[in-house]
């Protein structure tokens, strides 16, 4: 049996040549970039040429390019670093309700260290109001944390108007992007985006898990949340993982070098799913932004009648693998909670499937997705109608 796996947005699959890239290093470069020996200064030579290729793709010094061990590690530092950092210029910060539990939960942590934190709401496409922001900029508000796509709905947010708009309210104000869904489908410039922090994780685009990029703007401060042996300037200490920095930055480079191929190809696989979907199959709805709009590899559907859970089930075994929500929500048992903030009701929300492409699927792997659930839809919906 063929497998199909259309849950990109969770993890994908490392490109070939990473992994034999990644073996190259494992074997040949494992010195550690402290050293002061020849292995060690091969080691490092990676880390500088890494930081060099991020900073030719975001259009910023190579200094300020930080590895981490993933987009978790890159968001908590960004929040809790600036927390820390400028809490004596005030305890104000802006978030929205659709943020990944990593920039969420470590918001919560803030407030119950006396932060005081405003959640902006978003409408059913999942876009905050502009005017609502402008108006929740205080002088005391030290950060904006916003996602730039959302990992379960693909809603775009205008992460360019928006670094206008708060630098225009508040110049002091520190914006910080989520890119960890975008990095790889779409250009960003933080700088001229007015970005102070952006962070990113490696296993979204083909390199493996447990490996990030943090981009810190040079004229900000930010307090480490990891102390150790000062690598990397104090900013993120511990011995640099060396394979997983290179995998990171040679999947990236990929992504960078055929970025308008790639985004026309998944575009073309996510709306050509969307449209067999709705045509082929009653009482099936796309959730959130319009097809051409959302993100090119997330498309969020409700097949009324049925439980997510079930459907996905049921595909498991053809091989076919997708989500509900978000693979870092699905242990919840109740509603996402971007599928809520974008106003579904508790059943619709539970009848959703995310599917969420890469550069590897084809049009017949989403043919043969499609001859499946037409199969076992019809049947699910008798099942729950009994
Ligand atoms: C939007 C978003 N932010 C953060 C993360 C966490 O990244 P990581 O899995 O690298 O810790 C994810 C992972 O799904 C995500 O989708």
């Amino acid at each position: 049996m063929m497998e199909i796996y259309l849950d990109n947005g969770a993890t994908t699959k490392p490109f070939e040549e990473v992994i034999d890239k990644m073996c190259k290093i494992l074997k040949q470069d494992y010195g550690n970039p402290s050293s002061l020996h020849k292995k060690g200064i091969d080691a490092e030579k990676h880390v500088t040429e890494s930081k060099d290729i991020f900073s030719k793709i975001l259009k910023v010094n190579s200094k300020e390019i930080y590895f981490t061990s993933g987009g978790t590690e890159s968001n908590n530092l960004a929040i809790l670093g600036v927390a820390n950092a400028y809490k004596r210029s005030g305890k104000h910060i802006i978030t929205t309700s659709m943020e990944h539990s990593s920039v969420k939960n470590t918001i919560i942590n803030l407030e119950d260290n006396e932060y005081e934190i405003t959640v902006l709401p978003v409408n059913s496409e999942g876009l905050i109001n502009l005017d609502e922001l402008k108006e929740s900029i205080r002088k005391d508000t030290i950060l904006v944390s916003i996602m730039h796509v959302n990992n379960e709905i693909g809603s775009v947010m205008p992460i360019k108007e928006i670094g206008k708009l708060i630098k225009e309210v508040n110049k002091e104000t520190i914006f910080h992007v989520d890119a960890i869904q975008s990095f790889g489908k779409f250009n960003i410039y933080p700088q001229k985006w007015n970005i102070d922090l952006l962070s990113i994780s490696g296993h979204k685009f083909h390199a493996p898990k447990g490996i990030g990029v943090i981009y810190i703007n040079n004229n900000i401060k930010i307090s480490p949340i990891i102390f150790g042996g000062y690598q990397q300037n104090g900013i993120r200490s511990g011995t640099e993982n060396i394979p997983g920095i290179v995998a990171i930055t040679y999947a990236a480079k990929i992504m960078y070098d055929n970025l308008d191929d790639n985004v026309q190809y998944l575009y073309k696989l996510k709306k050509y799913l969307a449209e067999k979907l709705v045509d082929e199959i009653p009482e099936v709805f796309i959730n959130g932004m319009n097809v051409n709009k959302g993100a090119p590899n997330i498309l969020s559907i409700r097949f009324n009648n049925i439980r997510g859970e079930v459907l996905l089930h049921s595909l498991e075994e053809k091989q076919i693998y997708v989500s509900t929500g978000s693979a870092c929500s699905s242990n919840k048992p109740s509603k996402s909670g971007p599928l809520q903030s974008i106003g579904l009701t508790n059943e619709e929300a539970l009848s959703t499937i995310r599917f969420s492409f890469s550069i590897n699927n084809t049009i017949e792997e989403l043919n043969k997705c499609v001859e499946e659930i037409k199969k076992v839809v019809p049947m699910l919906r008798k099942f729950v109608r009994h």
